[in-house]
């Protein structure tokens, strides 16, 4: 199978999951990336089963309303008892790496209020020690400089994002990332930790205090489930 058809795999799965395990009329946490993004797709068919969806990026949120499903402000919701995400990078502890899509800060809020993470991810996402997928960390664009000389003291080699025209990559909430390579992350919640608290630090993109709680991992055996 192709990575692309593993992702629809754990999408569908996932899904399902969402149909058997989440009481109807909830709203669900939706998070961002491609293989969020099949989900959202196989989500549409039963979109009357939950009241709407908070949404961790603008991307997410045209993609959910292009399927009329309704996106709700978060500071508007009490509940929500799952939110399904993808990451670049998962150990055997459900902590992850996340960011690649730039979408870390929203994705961790809405994860922090959730009562449950599943995460979505074709096999190649789970690994030994986090690391080999550089690190994003969201910065205030000011504190860029400050914070790379910070992470470098940390051991690692801070790179900022630009986007495929060489301008500048700003998040959704106009902040820039530094993605870190070199680092070799076997204490993933002593580095969450580190990071956060560098002064301009928005977001590290490790998913380590607030892990997963349940991995849909696509192989090809099929999906297999851990429960953390
Ligand atoms: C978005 O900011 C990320 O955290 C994604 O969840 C992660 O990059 C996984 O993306 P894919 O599903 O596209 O691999």
């Amino acid at each position: 199978m192709t990575q692309d058809e593993l992702k629809a795999l754990v999408a569908q799965a996932a899904a399902d999951y969402v149909k058997q395990e989440v009481p109807q009329g909830a709203v669900l946490g939706v998070g961002t990336g491609s293989t969020a993004n099949l989900f959202i797709d196989a989500i549409a068919a039963f979109k009357e089963r939950f009241s709407g969806a908070v949404s961790s990026s603008e991307a997410s949120t045209r993609r959910l309303q292009q399927h009329g499903i309704q996106v709700l402000d978060l500071n508007e919701v009490d509940e929500i008892p799952v939110y399904v995400d993808g990451a670049d990078e998962i150990d055997a502890s459900g902590a992850m790496i996340k960011g690649g899509g730039g979408a870390l800060t929203r994705e961790k809020i809405v994860a922090a209020v959730a009562g449950r993470f599943v995460c979505i991810a074709d096999g190649s996402k789970l690994v030994d020690t986090l690391g080999a997928f550089p690190l994003p960390v969201e910065v205030i664009p000011m504190a860029r400089a400050a914070v790379a000389r910070k992470l470098a003291a940390l051991g690692g080699q801070p790179r900022l994002r630009m986007t495929k025209e060489g301008g500048i990559y700003k998040t959704d909430n106009g902040n820039v990332i530094l993605d870190v390579s070199a680092l070799r992350i076997s204490q993933p919640k002593d580095i969450e930790q580190q990071i956060n608290q560098i002064p301009g630090v928005v977001t590290v993109g490790l998913f380590a205090l607030r892990g997963a709680d349940v991995l849909l991992l696509g192989t090809e055996q099929g999906v297999q489930r851990t429960d953390y």
